[in-house]
């Protein structure tokens, strides 16, 4: 029987990462995966194959409607969903067969089947009915998450659908109605927008992406209406009934009150996910949890059980890949005896809509109610010359520094590319430097980030084109 240093379970971007990470520092890993292929939700049915939609939607908008007035002639796009569905599974093989690459160039082991831990140092392999037991020194928990469920709504993933079935439609939606305004309901009810759907968004709060900045999410919200998003805010679907020709879907405001149906073709479902615990034994082994289901961790990723760590999304923190993969990164090198550690005061978020919506550290209103004074840098991309000349001028930035020490604080964007754009703000925030220290780096002219170092200008009330 192998004897392993560390067994990871699960190989989403969390486990992967760690697996690599941990083979560089000289140990004998294996991974154990339960899905027909690695890469986790990330590769398989979330990160990778919505940005594949999302461009391809993208380019299908674009031809329609932004080439004319360059003076690019073209005769009105036709969509070839199935080419398109192609496309976006070709994106998931390539990255599916990069991490298979991974794992032999670093000779990590993969064990295809379910991973149960049985106690520190053991942990079962089952597949088609037969169990191996495997021994290690150390086991990673990188099981991720699930989508979670409404009562009493059944996904069955082709007329009610999680983000999983919507990657996967066999045709366009007429209408659309997407329950949840958070990040997956933006970006895949951008995607079916742009390619015919009417769509319909029912939050329950009463603003859209809870969690980002409050200003940047209402002018956010106003760029989506105007691209044809309906929003229903402060209102909760209580049921879906479906006959043959429609689904109809009882709405009522949040705080209770009249119902009213809304008809759709497809209901998507996508109120946050779940951490995965299921089948891995858990409870028996001795692995606590926390009120919330999520895998109970201290500051050095170590859980109730000696030996035995946990990682991504099934423990606390947002639910994002480049989270989960510094967490692996930062869990085998303390395995390895070494001082990993993740900065979760700069870790970037970004919704890939167009525009994107990019944010790093604090919100203007998590400032507020921690009593911090503060000072506000904004610019906008209708003054920025490289967005004058692409005719692509929605949005700002927005800079928030400490009244006293100017540190940055927080960088919120809205805009063509903020994703890209938000990077410079986090290296700035690593490093604890000031708004006065970005103002004064030189930006290259004509980009998009000059924007970004006008908002810093802004904090000091001097920015240049405003
Ligand atoms: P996962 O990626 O969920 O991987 C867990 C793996 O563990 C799975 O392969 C599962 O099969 C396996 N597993 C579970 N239990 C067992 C077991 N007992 N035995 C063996 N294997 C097991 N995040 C971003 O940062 N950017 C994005 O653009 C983005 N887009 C997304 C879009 C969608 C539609 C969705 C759903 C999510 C998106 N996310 C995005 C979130 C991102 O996918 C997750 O944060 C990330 O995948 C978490 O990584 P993980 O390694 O913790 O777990
Ligand atoms: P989310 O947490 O982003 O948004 C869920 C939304 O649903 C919230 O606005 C919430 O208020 C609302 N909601 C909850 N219950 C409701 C109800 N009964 N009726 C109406 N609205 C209700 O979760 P989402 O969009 O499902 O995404 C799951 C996770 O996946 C997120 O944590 C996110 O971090 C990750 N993800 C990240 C992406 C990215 O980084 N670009 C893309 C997609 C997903």
């Amino acid at each position: 029987m192998a004897t392993y240093d560390l067994v990871v379970i699960g190989t989403g971007p969390g486990g992967y990462v760690c697996a690599v990470r941990a083979a560089q520092l000289g140990m004998k890993v294996a991974v154990v995966e339960k899905n027909a292929t690695l890469g986790g939700t990330c590769l398989n049915v979330g990160c990778m194959p919505s940005k594949a939609l999302l461009h391809a939607s993208e380019m299908f908008e674009e031809a329609g409607h932004s080439f004319a007035k360059m003076g690019v002639s073209v005769s009105a796009p036709k969509l070839d969903l199935p080419a398109m569905m192609n496309f976006k599974q070709q994106g998931i093989d390539g990255n599916v067969k990069g991490v298979e690459f991974l794992m032999k160039k670093n000779k990590i082991d993969v064990l295809k089947g379910t991973g149960k831990i049985l106690g520190t140092g053991k942990v079962e392999v089952s597949a088609d009915g037969k169990a191996q037991v495997i021994e290690t020194k150390n086991i990673v928990i990188a099981t991720g998450s699930d989508i979670a469920r409404l009562k009493g709504i059944e996904i069955d993933e082709k007329r009610i659908v999680s983000s999983t079935g919507a990657l996967s439609l066999d045709k366009v939606p007429g209408r659309l109605l997407v329950i949840g305004a958070g990040v997956i309901g933006l970006e895949l009810g951008s995607v079916w927008r742009r390619l015919g759907s009417e769509v319909m968004v029912v939050e329950f709060l009463d603003r859209v992406l809870p969690g980002m900045d409050g200003e940047v999410a209402r002018q956010f919200q106003r760029m989506l209406e105007k691209q044809g998003f309906a929003f229903k805010l402060g209102s909760k679907v209580t049921g879906v009934e479906a006959n043959s020709k429609a689904l109809l879907a009882k709405i009522e405001p949040a705080a209770g009150g009249a119902a009213e149906t809304i008809e759709a073709d497809v209901v998507l479902v996508c109120i946050g996910r779940t951490p995965y615990t299921d089948g891995l034994g858990l409870k028996e082994a001795g692995v606590a949890l926390d009120a919330r289901g999520r895998v109970q961790i201290d500051p050095h990723f170590a859980t109730s059980l000696k030996g035995v760590y946990a990682i991504g999304d099934v423990v606390a923190g947002p639910m994002l890949a480049h989270k989960a993969e510094d967490e692996g990164v930062a869990v085998a090198e303390i395995i390895a005896g070494q001082a990993g550690h993740v900065n979760y005061d700069v870790i970037p978020g970004v919704v890939y809509t167009t525009p994107e919506v990019s944010s790093v550290g604090k919100t203007e209103e998590e400032l507020k109610q921690a009593g911090v004074a503060y000072t506000v840098g904004k610019f906008p991309f209708t003054a920025n010359g490289r967005s004058k000349v692409n005719q692509t001028t929605d949005g700002f930035v927005k800079i928030l520094a400490d009244a006293k020490t100017d540190r940055v604080l927080g960088v919120h964007i809205v805009g063509r590319e903020a994703g890209e754009m938000i990077h410079e703000a986090c290296v700035l925030m690593e490093f604890g430097g000031s708004a006065e220290d970005l103002a004064r780096t030189c930006h290259a002219h004509p980009t998009r980030s000059e924007a970004v170092k006008e908002a810093a200008l802004a904090v000091g009330k001097r920015a240049i084109h405003m």
